[in-house]
């Protein structure tokens, strides 16, 4: 092993700027002196230890969101199944909490409640696995999206993934999982056939469909374990080339850009063509229009090379500012909707990156123009803290989603169809700045809310900012609570999983 910058029972924690409105107490953790060479010497001999003070340690732990996040003492990378297994004995025989990090893209400010301990890193456990079979993957732990997408597509193979490239598969994976191949066979946690987990107590067990707690997996999934390793389904590479059309709107046409598209697909309980993906983004860009932020549409489909009239037209016949093609394969959809490596998103900016989820069924034309108002004032404002705001619509096809019953996995919300949210951008400047964002957020997301004609407030968990409820995260169903609760007892009893977006 190696042990990077050993600081005799090193125990020091950096003070932070910790903000977390809806913690009554934080109190400043007494942390014990423990010898973390001693933990060093039970793992295997490319596992990594990071102390506190080191580079390596300040480095693993950058977020991509700097915005309550986690504080640890210590960062073990663990090379092993077994080395998990150690840590998490050893935690607990020091009554240390822990933490398991892996694309560092999680972002909800529960996880400010972690103010000392152990980030289990799992990096190391990137191996990737296709059956002889062709049917099934098994990938470790650590895997990042990209990464299994890429070595899927070396074998004419794929899954359902998320979008995003830097961050993990299972982290979007265990609150659902959105990705673009969702239409097609359902949500990343739709293709689990089984994983290895080690749970908080230690023992390493495995999960598949005979066991309960597997259902809570697919949705909650961040509240019971470790996953060491996973098995997904996949399926032969039938569609590689995709097409892209991004239409640029003014903010002038906000209703009627999505009158139209509410229009064609989203009335009526109808939903989106299977092939069919569109995505809008709105964003302050004074190169386009220095008065107010831009409308972008885009429309992307599978299995051609030019986006279909049938989808293309509704909105050119608005007269968009520019509308442009592109074509290439599945594996250019990253870049186009700039969440590939090289996007700022996979960057680590040292910006607080809150943002304010709601799922919907269909646009209110009328909310969408008073958030466009709203939006516009916050990403215009003189000196305003929010210019690079991004507000995401996220419209994926649904029909594989759907094909899963309500109640087939904890994941709540296959009834809606679009999933979205302000992404607030900000560089910090102390804890009165976070209120503001947070009530701009909040705001926002209360007009949406309004619009939609809903009795509950419906979020992604993997997207929420951290004020929400868990009937806001899980679903509001008591039976989906009572399920849930009776696991998290049965599971963790005591709650060492609940850093993000706990049950319980
Ligand atoms: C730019 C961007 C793009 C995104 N794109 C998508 C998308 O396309 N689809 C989608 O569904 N979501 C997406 N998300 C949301 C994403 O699901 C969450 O941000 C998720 O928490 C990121 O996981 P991570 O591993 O990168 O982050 P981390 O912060 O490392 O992990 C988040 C949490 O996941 C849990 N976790 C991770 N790995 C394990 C493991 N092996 N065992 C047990 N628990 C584990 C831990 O509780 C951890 O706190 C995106 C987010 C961003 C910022
Ligand atoms: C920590 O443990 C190691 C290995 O057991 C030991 O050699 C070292 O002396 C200990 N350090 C302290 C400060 O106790
Ligand atoms: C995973 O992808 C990253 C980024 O492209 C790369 O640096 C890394 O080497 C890859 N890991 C494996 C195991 O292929
Ligand atoms: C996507 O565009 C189509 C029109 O091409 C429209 O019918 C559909 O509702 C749009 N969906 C979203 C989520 O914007
Ligand atoms: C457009 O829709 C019509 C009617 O459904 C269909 O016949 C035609 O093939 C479609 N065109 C394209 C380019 O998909
Ligand atoms: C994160 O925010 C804190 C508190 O505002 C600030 O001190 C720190 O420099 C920021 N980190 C980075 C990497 O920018
Ligand atoms: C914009 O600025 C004005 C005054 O400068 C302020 O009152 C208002 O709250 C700001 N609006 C937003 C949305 O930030
Ligand atoms: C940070 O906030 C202070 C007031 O609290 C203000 O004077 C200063 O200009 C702000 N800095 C930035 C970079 O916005
Ligand atoms: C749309 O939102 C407005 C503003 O909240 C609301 O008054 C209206 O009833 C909503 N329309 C529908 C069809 O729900
Ligand atoms: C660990 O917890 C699981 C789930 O609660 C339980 O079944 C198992 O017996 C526990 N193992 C030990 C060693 O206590």
């Amino acid at each position: 092993m190696k042990l990077a910058a050993l600081v005799a029972g090193a125990a020091v924690v950096a003070a932070r700027d910790v903000y977390a409105p809806h913690l009554r107490d934080i109190e400043e953790c007494q942390v014990e002196s423990v010898n973390y060479t001693q933990l060093a010497e039970q793992l295997s001999s490319t596992a990594q230890v990071y102390l506190s003070g080191s580079d390596a340690f300040d480095s693993a732990v950058m977020r991509w969101s700097n915005l309550s996040t986690p504080v640890a003492n210590v960062v073990v990378l663990p090379s092993t199944e077994q080395d998990i297994v150690t840590t998490v004995k050893f935690a607990n025989q020091h009554s240390l909490p822990f933490l398991t990090t892996n694309g560092v893209h999680g972002s909800i400010s529960t996880l400010g409640q972690m103010t000392s301990g152990i980030e289990i890193h799992m990096s190391q456990l990137s191996s990737i696995t296709v059956a002889s079979d062709g049917q099934t993957v098994t990938i470790g732990g650590g895997v990042i999206s990209k990464n299994l997408t890429d070595a899927l597509w070396a074998v004419g193979k794929q899954t359902v993934t998320g979008t995003c490239e830097c961050v993990s598969y299972l982290g979007p994976a265990l609150g659902g999982g959105h990705g673009w191949l969702q239409g097609r066979h359902g949500l990343v946690s739709d293709q689990f056939v089984s994983m290895n987990m080690v749970l908080a107590n230690g023992s390493l067990i495995t999960v598949d469909e005979t066991s309960e707690l597997f259902w809570a997996m697919k949705g909650a999934g961040h509240n019971f374990g470790i996953i060491t390793s996973m098995t997904s389904k996949i399926y032969d590479l039938e569609h590689s080339n995709y097409a892209m059309e991004t239409l640029m709107f003014s903010g002038d046409q906000v209703e009627a850009v999505y009158q139209v598209a509410n229009e064609q697909w989203l009335i009526n309980g109808a939903t989106m063509p299977v092939d069919l993906i569109n995505w809008s983004y709105w964003y302050y860009d004074p190169t386009t229009d220095a008065e107010k932020p831009v409308i972008a549409m885009y429309l992307i489909q599978e299995g051609v090379d030019t986006v279909s009239e049938n989808y293309t037209n509704p909105f050119l016949a608005l007269n968009p500012l520019s509308s442009t093609p592109s074509s290439g394969t599945y594996l250019d959809l990253a870049a186009w909707t700039g969440i590939a490596l090289d996007s700022t998103p996979c960057q680590k900016t040292g910006n607080a990156n809150p943002r304010f989820p709601i799922y919907l069924k269909s646009y209110n034309t009328t909310a969408q123009a008073l958030v466009y108002d709203l939006f516009k004032e916050a990403t215009t404002n003189a000196s305003t803290p929010f210019s690079n705001a991004l507000f995401m619509f996220e419209g994926y096809s649904q029909q594989g989603v759907k094909s899963f019953s309500d109640d087939a996995t904890a994941f709540a919300y296959r009834e809606d169809n679009l999933l979205v949210a302000p992404l607030l951008t900000y560089a910090r400047n102390g804890t009165a700045l976070d209120e503001v964002a947070s009530k701009l957020g909040n705001q926002i997301r209360q007009i949406l809310y309004e619009g939609s004609g809903e009795t509950t407030l419906n979020t992604y968990v993997n997207y929420a900012f951290g004020d929400e409820t868990p009937s806001a995260w899980y679903g509001s169903e008591e039976w989906r609570q009572d399920r849930l609760r009776a696991l998290k007892e049965d599971f963790d009893p005591k709650g060492q999983f609940s850093f993000y977006a706990p049950i319980a």
